[in-house]
């Protein structure tokens, strides 16, 4: 087919593929402008700009009990279980599981799920939970994105998801092992603009807030990768509480790896002031939004 260019300053396109006629992916069309936009380099770089710390596995396994309390709280599972399209056949694979805030309530609805994270205490608490639940049919794997999922036995899987998880410096190495590991779907999810971070604190501390790469950066690394996902959209109000006002801070000074004496000193004041009980619980007085993106794609049939 052609197709005569009209945009002043782009390169024409000349023999091109209808987007509709959808091939192999490593057949597909990419317009040479996007192909030349090495989209994995400025997801890294936009991620090594991030300012909350979130890559080292003494990090997670630090904030391990208080995200395992806070996920299970929060209404981003039960958005996220409603997009699935759970079959009760799947064996799944779940990247970045933590203490199992999708792979606990998955596991009575699938076959088996293999949840695998960096964090040795978030799958501690994971087995804890489901020796508490009865549950048996998810395996535990520690490992990370950057790891040799060949060693580690990963194996293929129907469905593999990612969970605001995609935490590496090689965002296409992890999305290609992602997608090879799955024979039918793959679900990744991640931040929209500032995602669960708080800019309000940030400010208070006299920090910048930069949240790190959002969906759309992700999304044009997939289209470069010849992948054309979906996208859907979990929003919700947070609703993180805390017992008292200790609590808050020591989840917050953990996430936030509050520095120094004084930054200290300011995100106790900053709670004193914006704190609120609300029967029995502490929580923020003023509401706050959080948006999710969830790409997902279906693997092409044999
Ligand atoms: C924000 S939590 C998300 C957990 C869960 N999927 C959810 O949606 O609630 C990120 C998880 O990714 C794990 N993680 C961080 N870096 C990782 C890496 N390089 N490889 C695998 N998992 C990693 C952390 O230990 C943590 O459990």
């Amino acid at each position: 087919m052609k197709h005569i260019s009209y945009l002043h300053g782009l390169p024409e396109c000349r023999e091109t593929r209808n987007p509709e006629d959808d091939g192999p992916r490593d057949e597909r069309y990419i317009p040479p402008d996007i192909r030349e936009i090495d989209w994995n380099r400025i997801c890294w770089e936009k991620r090594k700009q991030k300012s909350s710390p979130t890559g080292a596995t003494a990090y997670w396994d630090k904030r391990a009990p208080a995200f395992a309390r806070n996920s299970s709280k929060s209404d981003y599972s039960v958005k996220f279980l409603r997009l699935l399209e759970v079959k009760p056949q799947w064996t799944l694979l779940d990247v970045g599981c933590a203490a199992g805030t999708l792979a606990i309530p998955l596991a009575e609805r699938v076959k088996r799920i293999t949840a695998m994270d960096i964090s040795g205490n978030m799958l501690a608490l994971l087995r804890e939970r489901c020796a508490k639940s009865g549950i048996s049919n998810i395996q535990t794997v520690q490992g990370a994105w950057e790891d040799d999922w060949n060693a580690l036995g990963i194996g293929e899987h129907d469905v593999a998801l990612a969970s605001r998880s995609l935490i590496t410096e090689d965002f296409e190495s992890a999305l290609t092992k992602l997608d090879r590991a799955a024979r039918k779907r793959v679900y990744v999810s991640t931040i929209v603009g500032d995602g669960p971070h708080d800019r309000r604190i940030y400010r208070a501390l006299g920090r910048n807030l930069n949240p790190g790469p959002d969906y759309i950066y992700l999304y044009n690394l997939l289209y470069r990768m010849g992948i054309r996902a979906n996208v859907n959209f979990i929003s919700y109000q947070e609703r993180n509480s805390y017992e008292s006002p200790d609590d808050a801070y020591a989840h917050l000074s953990a996430k936030l790896e509050a520095a120094t004496r004084e930054e200290g000193e300011v995100l106790r004041s900053y709670l004193k002031e914006n704190l609120v009980c609300h029967e029995g619980k502490w929580m923020m007085s003023y509401p706050r939004k959080i948006s999710w993106a969830v790409i997902w794609w279906d693997k092409e049939k044999a």
